[in-house]
């Protein structure tokens, strides 16, 4: 048989040879040496390059092999209008694990209570990024040695922008003291303190020690900090149309004002918020040390879901 094209097509033989590779694979998948097999299900939304190779390099390393919808915003049936219920219990009979990065924030909700197999959150609307969180703290903690009384300078897209969202939660356990630099135009929080209620970080997570800094003032902090950690602007996800210009820009000229021993993240894509005149010192971490170790992260994110039976 070369292709399957129509029902029409198969002979007797084909079909009972079929079946039987079919209860051969359905025995197998509850063998526990079956592991090297299992499936990972790469089911992509919105645009990636790390985040999908990374967890596709990392099922590599693992012996699984995947299942790619780097589109599925629009080759997926959601485009028809399928649910997350549905589509969570359809893809769970063809892998082991989903790997999902959607525009509608609400699938983690669905995949919580429809999905039979882990689903790992690759990135949900602009709410979170939780693998993306913890490979930069990762990061931090190889390159400085510890995550103690750390001080974080997080600066670009605060509002839509989520990787500092799950950051965000992720220092205040370390109990990180972090500087927020978000870029001007995004909400005007500096003359209206209520404008921080949209700050899904302020919001959700009652950071003990946060303060705002103006992007025009945030280099003057740059020699207290241990990590700076930039973002774009996500003008793809706003609605206005408005394409904001003010934001902390790094340039290579400021880097002597850091300490010897911090570090530079960005979990990229980038703008012009980072110089590349950056890019070769020695504490910029984003090009090659921090995308590497999200490789190793992910491998261990996938082993600690597969090796667990799940319910
Ligand atoms: C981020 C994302 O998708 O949220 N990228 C990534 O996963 N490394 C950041 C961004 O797109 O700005």
């Amino acid at each position: 048989m070369k292709h399957l094209l129509g029902i029409r097509q198969l002979e007797e033989s084909a079909i009972t040879e079929i079946f039987s590779h079919a209860d051969r694979i359905a025995r197998e998948f509850h063998d526990p040496f079956y592991h090297n097999h299992k499936v990972m299900i790469s089911f992509f939304g919105e645009p990636s390059t790390r985040t999908r190779f990374s967890f596709e390099a990392a099922a590599v390393h693992l012996g699984m092999r995947t299942l790619t919808a780097a589109d599925a915003s629009v080759s997926s049936s959601l485009k028809k209008g399928e649910t997350w219920k549905d589509t969570f219990r359809t893809l769970g009979q063809y892998g082991d694990v989903i790997v999902c990065r959607h525009s509608d924030e609400e699938f983690t909700r669905a995949a919580e209570m429809w999905s039979r197999i882990p689903v790992i959150n690759a990135g949900n609307g602009h709410d979170e990024h939780p693998t993306q969180a913890l490979l930069d703290v990762y990061t931090i903690k190889k390159e400085l040695g510890h995550l103690d009384n750390l001080k974080v300078m997080i600066c670009g897209d605060l509002r839509y922008g989520r990787t500092v969202n799950s950051l965000s939660y992720l220092l205040k356990r370390y109990g990180a003291h972090v500087y927020y630099v978000p870029a001007v135009g995004l909400g005007g929080w500096k003359n209206d303190p209520t404008e921080l209620k949209f700050y899904p970080q302020m919001a959700k997570c009652d950071m003990p020690y946060h303060e705002f800094l103006d992007p025009y003032i945030a280099h003057l902090k740059l020699e207290e900090m241990d990590v700076v950690y930039l973002t774009r602007i996500q003008n793809e996800r706003r609605e206005d149309g408005v394409i904001v210009k003010d934001y902390f820009k790094l340039h290579a000229s400021r880097l002597k004002e850091m300490k010897e021993k911090s570090v530079i993240l960005h979990p990229l894509p980038r703008g012009d918020e980072i110089d590349t005149a950056c890019d070769d010192d020695p504490r910029a971490a984003y090009h090659e040390r921090q995308v590497r170790n999200g490789l190793y992260v992910r491998v261990a994110i996938l082993k600690m879901l597969l090796d667990r039976p799940y319910n």
